[in-house]
Formats: structure tokens, sequence, C-alpha cells
């Protein structure tokens, strides 16, 4: 045993349900990595909304019970299994996706959803990139096709998959107007790369960005919360502008004739699709991963700056 034990302590769901159906085991036994597959140690473990869902038992996904939740994970590789290269024992790294959950001490991921942590990040740090920073280098560049220069509001900029994108698009160039619902999450925003912020719980905060914006309208719309907002994005765009749909919880009534004129789009995406459809995974091509990771660690150490 790479770790001289057998057991570990997980946190594991038995039936589908709210927060009580997490319960913490100590007598877990410890995943062991496969071919192509690495046994990391795990440091910190990022939470997503998605866990949530999942946990409900009422998303697409539903994994067979029990299970332990868990996929953004940042830890140092303890074992690899056959056929790995790149990694070995002792490597700092972190995932976006693990196979055997991340609410854990250990955990198994498939390499090509593990990459190198900079030793510039701390773990915790590393636990907050795979899903939120990916997803908005996704949403941003591969889907809504951004391009610096160009003015993208982040419809719920506060939260997790918000601040990389502010970030992200600060650092490419882009003019970043991003919202949240409170001082302190407007701060937030602010500090991570904005330019201008507004709060969405204000009334009159779509004609305070249409003000900002001016006749040249918003090329891109990063949205968190399409049921609520999508029908006045569509009025927010400039000719040609994308509203990219990250996160959507119920339906919505639009007018499509609102595309018409700017010739605009509406465009869905999920990184659990791009894993399956982008050949196998957010591979290094895909995501120009090193790129990516290097501009991670620039990310990080600027807002470390800003917040000291
Ligand atoms: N498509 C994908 O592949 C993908 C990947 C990752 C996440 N997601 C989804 O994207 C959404 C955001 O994820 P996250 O990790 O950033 O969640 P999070 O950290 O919980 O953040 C939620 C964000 O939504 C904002 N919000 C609340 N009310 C809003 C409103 N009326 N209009 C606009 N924004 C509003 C919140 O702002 P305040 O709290 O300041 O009000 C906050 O910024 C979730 O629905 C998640 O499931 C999708």
């Amino acid at each position: 045993m790479a770790t001289g034990r057998n057991m570990m302590r997980a946190v594991q769901v038995f039936e589908f349900g709210g927060p009580e159906v997490l319960k913490l085991q100590s007598d877990v036994s410890l995943p062991v990595p496969k071919e192509n597959q690495v046994l990391i140690k795990v440091h910190a473990c990022g939470i997503n909304p998605v866990e949530t869902y999942i946990r409900t038992g009422t998303f697409f996904r539903r994994p067979p019970l029990p299970y332990i939740p868990g996929s953004d994970v940042a830890g140092v590789i303890q074992a690899v299994g056959d056929h790995v290269v790149g990694f070995k024992k002792g490597d700092r790294v972190f995932t976006f996706s693990t196979i055997s959950g991340g609410y854990a001490e250990y955990t198994v991921s498939s390499v090509d959803t593990v990459f190198p942590l900079s030793d510039k990040l701390d773990f915790k740090q590393g636990a907050a990139i795979g899903i939120p920073y990916f997803t908005a280098y996704y949403a941003l560049f591969q889907k809504g096709s951004a391009k610096a220069g160009e003015t993208v509001l982040v419809h719920g900029a506060s939260g997790g998959v918000g601040i990389a994108v502010c970030q992200i698009a600060r650092a490419y160039g882009l003019k970043v107007l991003g919202t949240a619902g409170t001082e302190k999450g407007m701060e937030l925003v602010l500090k991570n790369g904005a330019h201008k912020v507004f709060n969405h719980k204000q009334k009159d905060y779509l004609a305070q960005i249409k003000e900002f914006a001016g006749d040249e309208g918003i090329n891109v719309v990063i949205e968190m919360l399409a049921n609520v907002n999508l029908a006045h994005d569509l009025q927010l765009l400039s000719s040609g502008g994308r509203v990219m749909i990250v996160g959507c919880r119920g339906p919505i009534e639009i007018n499509p004739r609102d595309t018409m004129l700017k010739q605009s789009s509406i465009r869905g995406l999920s990184l659990f699709s791009a894993t399956k459809s982008l050949n196998g995974g957010l591979g290094k091509s895909q995501l120009e991963v090193p790129a990516f990771a290097v501009l991670v660690g620039r990310l990080f150490r600027s807002s470390h700056r800003a917040a000291n």
C-alpha cells in the first residue's frame, strides 16, 4: 500500500438529499490508482454548486450510492498507476475531476485531468482553480470568442466562476463589468479585475449598465442566472453580441425577435460536455494548459498584492 494504510477518512453520501446526508466516515477503503491514474493526498478540496445538485439526486449525473462527493482537489501525488508519465510521487498538483471523490484524505484521478500546481499557489488556491477557472476560460474564449478590447458583463461576478472570469478577462485586455448582490461582493468584484461593478439587487441597475456601456453595448455577457436575466441580457448586447449561459436554475420567457436586429446569439455551455467532446478531456491542446497555468499563477499573485 503506497500510504502504508488501507483505510482513510472521507465524507460519504449513502442516500440523496440535503446537507444532512453528508456523513463523515473513518473506515473508507483507500482508492488504488489503476492504469493512467494517480493517487493524490488531498490537502484542500473546492466546493462547487454542482456538488449540491448531484447530492440531491435530481441532477442528470447520479453516482451509484454510496459515493464520495468532490471534484476540485489540490494535493500531493502519493502513488502513480501503470503507464503514467509526467507525474511522480511528491509532485504538487490540482485536478478538476476525481474518480473516487475529493472529500477524502486521498483521491484517485485520471492523469488527463491533473495539472502541476505552481509553487506560487497554496493548496487552497489550487483547489479553487479547476471548475471555476476552466469554466471561465471555456465560456469567455472557447465558446464566447471574446477578444481584447471588447466589453464583457459578468452577470453574477462575486462567486467562484465570476471572480475567475473577471481576473482572466482583465488580464486579456477586455473591459470588465461585473454584478454582485452585496457591498462585500461588489468590493470583491472590483478587487478582482472589474472596471465597474453594479448591484443586481438594485431596481435600476440594468439602466445603469446600459448607460455605462453606451451605444456600443456589451459584446459578451457571461450569465450565472439565466432564468432571471436572459431577456434583459438580450437588451444590453452590442451588434453581434453573445450571451454565454453558464448558470441557469429554471425556465424563462424571451422574445427571439430580440436577437434579430443585432444578430446576437445565446450559447449554453457545460464543462461536463467539454470533457466528453473535446478529445478525451480538457487536454493540453484544448485549454492551452501551460499558458493557462502560468496565467493563473500571475493572476493569483496580483490578486494577493491587491488584497494586501
Ligand atoms: N456550465 C458549467 O459548466 C458550469 C460550471 C461551473 C458553474 N456553473 C454554474 O454557474 C453558476 C455560478 O457558479 P459559481 O461556482 O460561481 O457559484 P457561486 O460561487 O455560488 O456564485 C453564484 C453567483 O450568482 C450570483 N447571483 C445571485 N443572484 C443573481 C442575479 N439575480 N443575477 C446575477 N447573478 C446573481 C451571486 O451573486 P451575489 O451572491 O453577490 O448576489 C454569485 O456571484 C451556478 O449556477 C453553477 O451551477 C456552471
